[in-house]
C-alpha cells in the first residue's frame, strides 16, 4: 500500500493525522452543498441527493469551450446520493467511466430530476435501488484542446484523473455517503479500458508525478503519496485496451482464417500481414494460460476463442429455457422472448441437449465481420495523411491520445511510426505527423528519450500492471459481445487470463456476451447481483 495511507483510513476528518497538503485543504467535500432531486425507479419516487460538478483536483484544466462546469475547469464529478442512503457510511459507490471512443469525457449526468430508471436495464436504476452512492466523472482524454489551446488530454492524464477521483472519494470517505473503500468501476469500450487500467494500477507510484501536476488529492509537497488509489470492483464492457499491442492482434485474428479477404479486399495487405507476423511473438511474451493450463499462444488461440464462443452460447441457452431451438441442421436459429431470432449457420447446437456441438471459427470471423465492417489496417494506431480522431468517433484511430502536449497526435507503436514515414502525404520517416524529430525510426525516436510515447502508451495498459505490486482490484467482471469488432477478442480474453494468474485477484467473471455488440450493460439484473455478492 501507499505510504501514509494507514494514516488516512478511516479518519473522522476532524482530528486526523496533519496533513500540511494545501490542496487537499482545498478539496473538502460540502456535505450541505446538494439539491434534491426526485426520480422513478421501478415505479417508486425516489428522492436523491445531487452534489452538482463536484472539482475533484486542485488544479483543474481550464476548458476553451462552454462546458457546463466552468466553475471548476475540466475534472468534476456529479455525485448522486439516493436519500435513504444519506447516512450509510459503508454502501458501495458506483463510479461511472463516461470516455467512450477514448475521448474526454465532458462533465455527465446519468441521473436527472424526474427520471424513469429500471433496474432491470439501467445502471442508474439498479445502483440507486441497491442504495449506492452513484458518481459520474469527467476526464480528460483524447479531443479536449484546454484554454491555452494545449491538447491537455493526452495520455495518460484520463488514468491520472481517474485516480485522482478515487483520491477525492478516499480523502473525503468521513464525510461523504458511502465508503471509498467499496468502490465499484463500471465502463463500456473506451471506459472499459479506462476501468481496466484503473483498476489494474492501484497505487503505482509512477502516477505520481502526473497526479501532482493535475492538483490531485493524496499527494504530498515531496511528490509522496498519502492516500490510496486502488479499487474494490471493475464491471466493464468490451475493453478497448492495450493499445499498443492491439493492431498486431487485431490483424492477426482477422488474417488467421482469411476473413479480411473473405468480406472484401484486403484495404492494406501489406500492413496487415506485418503486424499479424508481430502477434505470435507478443502473445507468447505475455506468458499466459487458461483456466484448465493451456498455453495462451498464436498456436493455441483460437481454439480458446472457439471455446468461449461456445461457452458463451451455452450460457445463454441455459438461461433462456423457454426459447426453442428449431432444428435445422446447419442453421442455429433460436426463437424466443428476448432473443429476437438469430440464424447462424457458424454454430451447430443440438436441440434435445441444448450443447455446442460444434463452432467454425472461421465462419464465426466472417460472421463478425459482416456484422460491422472491420476497422482500417492499422486499426488504431492508423497511418496516412489522414487526421487520426478527426471526426471524434470511436474507430477513427486513437493517435491523438499521444504526443505531447502541443501535437495534435503521435504514432505510438513501432509499425505505425516507421511506416507513416513511407506514405505519400505524411512528411518524413517515422515523423509520426507532426513531431519534432523527422527523420528518426521508431527505435532511434525511443532510444533519443525526447519522448514518453511509450510510457503513454504503458500508464493506459493494465496488462503493465496485472501480476505486479500494484493492488489491483480483487472483484472483475468482464463481458465482451460475441459480435464486437471494434477490438480483437484476444484482448479480453488475455485481460482476464492475466487476471486470473494474480493471487491477490478474487473473482474473475468473464464471458463473451452472447449474440451482442460492441456495447456495454448488457445483463444489468446479472451484473448487478455479482456486485452485490462481491461486497458482501
Ligand atoms: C470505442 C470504440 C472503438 O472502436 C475504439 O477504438 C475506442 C473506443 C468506444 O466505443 O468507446
Amino acid at each position: 500500500l501507499a505510504a501514509g495511507s494507514a494514516a488516512w483510513a478511516g479518519n473522522g476528518g476532524g482530528s486526523g493525522p496533519t496533513k500540511t497538503d494545501a490542496e487537499d485543504a482545498a478539496l473538502a467535500f460540502d456535505r450541505s452543498a446538494y439539491t434534491t432531486i426526485t426520480v422513478n425507479v421501478d415505479g417508486v419516487a425516489t428522492p436523491v441527493r445531487w452534489y452538482r460538478e463536484v472539482c475533484y483536483v486542485a488544479k483543474p484544466t481550464a476548458v476553451s469551450t462552454n462546458v457546463a462546469n466552468q466553475a471548476c475547469g475540466y475534472q468534476s464529478m456529479n455525485v448522486f446520493v439516493p436519500e435513504s442512503a444519506a447516512r450509510d457510511q459503508r454502501t458501495a459507490i458506483y463510479y461511472a467511466e463516461n470516455n467512450s471512443g477514448w475521448m474526454a469525457s465532458y462533465i455527465k449526468a446519468s441521473i436527472v430530476d424526474g427520471g424513469t430508471y429500471s433496474s432491470a436495464t439501467s445502471t442508474v436504476g439498479a445502483a440507486l435501488k441497491a442504495g449506492y452512492v452513484f458518481v459520474d466523472v469527467a476526464t480528460r482524454s483524447r479531443g479536449l484542446v484546454a484554454a491555452d489551446g494545449t491538447y491537455a488530454g493526452k495520455a495518460p492524464n484520463v488514468v491520472v484523473d481517474a485516480k485522482a477521483a478515487v483520491r477525492y472519494l478516499r480523502l473525503n470517505d468521513a464525510v461523504m455517503p458511502g465508503s471509498a473503500e467499496r468502490i465499484v468501476v463500471n465502463g463500456t469500450s473506451g471506459g472499459g479500458g479506462l476501468g481496466a487500467a484503473l483498476g489494474a494500477s492501484g497505487n503505482s507510484d509512477e502516477y505520481l508525478p502526473h497526479l501532482a501536476a493535475a492538483g490531485s488529492a493524496g499527494v504530498d509537497a515531496k511528490g509522496r503519496s498519502t492516500i490510496d488509489d486502488d479499487v474494490f470492483a471493475v464491471n466493464v464492457y468490451c475493453p478497448i485496451t492495450d493499445l499498443d499491442d492491439v493492431d498486431t492482434a487485431y490483424e492477426w485474428l482477422y488474417n488467421a482464417t482469411g476473413t479480411r479477404t473473405a468480406v472484401g479486399a484486403n484495404p492494406n495487405p501489406a500492413a496487415s500481414a506485418a503486424l499479424a507476423a508481430a502477434y505470435p511473438g507478443y502473445q507468447k511474451s505475455l506468458g499466459l494460460r487458461t483456466a484448465d493450463g493451456t498455453r495462451l499462444t498464436a498456436s493455441t488461440m483460437l481454439d480458446v476463442i472457439t471455446d468461449e464462443v461456445e461457452r458463451s452460447a451455452e450460457a445463454y441457452l441455459a438461461a433462456n429455457p423457454a426459447n426453442s431451438i428449431p432444428d435445422l441442421g446447419e442453421n442455429f436459429v433460436i426463437t424466443g422472448s428476448g432473443a429476437g431470432t438469430y440464424v447462424n449457420d457458424w454454430i451447430d447446437i443440438d436441440p434435445s441437449t441444448r450443447g455446442v456441438v460444434s463452432v467454425d471459427i472461421a465462419q464465426y470471423l466472417e460472421f463478425v465481420a459482416t456484422q460491422n465492417k472491420l476497422k482500417p489496417a492499422p486499426s488504431f494506431d492508423q497511418t496516412g495523411a489522414t487526421v487520426p480522431g478527426s471526426g471524434g468517433g470511436p474507430g477513427a484511430g486513437e493517435s491523438n491520445l499521444f504526443g505531447t502536449a502541443s501535437q495534435a497526435y503521435s504514432n505510438f507503436t513501432e509499425y505505425s511510426w516507421n511506416a507513416n514515414g513511407t506514405l505519400a502525404g505524411a512528411g518524413g520517416v517515422g515523423d509520426g505527423i507532426g513531431l519534432d524529430d523527422t527523420g528518426l525510426t521508431w527505435k532511434q525516436f525511443l532510444a533519443k528519450k525526447s519522448t514518453t510515447v511509450d510510457e503513454q502508451a504503458e500508464l493506459i495498459d493494465p496488462l503493465e500492471f496485472i501480476g505486479t505490486s500494484a493492488d489491483t482490484a480483487p472483484y472483475w467482471y468482464v463481458r465482451h459481445g460475441t459480435r464486437d469488432r471494434d477490438t480483437s477478442f484476444t484482448v479480453s480474453i488475455n485481460l482476464a487470463a492475466a487476471l486470473s494468474a494474480d493471487r491477490s485477484v478474487e473473482d474473475v467473471d468473464y464471458r463473451l456476451a452472447w449474440n451482442q455488440p460492441h456495447a456495454g450493460n448488457y445483463d444489468v439484473p446479472e451484473a448487478f447481483a455479482w456486485i452485490a455478492a462481491s461486497l458482501a
